[in-house]
Parts: structure tokens; sequence; C-alpha cells
């Protein structure tokens, strides 16, 4: 096991993965600044920079897991090409995943009731 700050490029760059999944919560940007405590955010990892960070020395392939607030249109903004699945438990909205690179099976947004 590898403990670590996700913020520390120098650890980013000893790491390999097929498979990125990012489940950091809390990291509500000024869009979504509402929906999160203001402790928490204050915390937050940079969404952008760190995903790009992964991109860039461990893979492309990653899931993001995201609040329900945060929809189709912010992520394909801000990070691209996406598949972006809301995720409903008896019909109630839970989570987002949100799917880059080669684990896009079906681009744009999308529901899952499970
Ligand atoms: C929702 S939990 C993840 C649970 C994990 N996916 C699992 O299934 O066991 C979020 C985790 O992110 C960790 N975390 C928060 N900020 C972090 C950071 N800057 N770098 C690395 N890990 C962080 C927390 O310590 C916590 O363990």
């Amino acid at each position: 096991m590898i403990l670590g700050d996700v913020r520390d490029v120098s650890l980013l760059k000893t790491l390999e993965a097929d498979v990125v999944i990012y489940d950091i919560p809390y990291w509500y940007p000024q869009k979504y600044r509402k929906y999160g405590a203001q402790g928490e955010q204050r915390e937050n990892p940079d969404l952008v920079g760190l995903v790009n960070n992964v991109r860039k020395f461990i893979s492309k392939d990653i899931v993001v897991f995201a609040p329900k607030e945060m929809d189709y249109e912010y992520f394909k903004n801000i990070l691209g090409k996406c598949e972006h699945v809301e995720i409903f438990i008896n019909n109630k909205h839970d989570r987002n995943y949100v799917l880059f690179g080669d684990l896009i099976k079906k681009a744009g947004g999308h529901s899952v009731n499970l």
C-alpha cells in the first residue's frame, strides 16, 4: 500500500496503474461552492490540475467519483471528452461517475438506476 498526498507530484511520478479511481470528496469548486462545507473546501485539491497530473504521469484512463450536483456539461468543459453517468439508487440521484480515456464506452451524459 502507498500512502501519500495526491497533490505530491514527485509521488505521482513514481506510480504505475492501468486505471486511476479518483475518490477524494469535498473538492467543490466555485460553481458548486454552496453544496460543500467551508472548512473542507479550503483543503480541496485542484481537480483539473490533479486529473491532468494523473493523465501525464500515471494513466489517461480515470474514473472520478463526483457529487450529484456536478453535471456532464461541467466535466466536459473542464476536462474534455468524458462519459458522465448519473447513478440513481431506488430512483434517487445519489452520485455521478465520470469516465475518461479508454474507459469511455458511450461519450456524453446518461443515467443508471440501481
Ligand atoms: C471517500 S474516501 C475513499 C475511499 C476509498 N475509495 C475506498 O474505497 O476505500 C476519501 C479518501 O481520500 C483521502 N484523501 C483526502 N485528501 C487527500 C489527499 N490530498 N491525498 C490523498 N488522499 C486524500 C481521505 O483520507 C480518504 O481516505
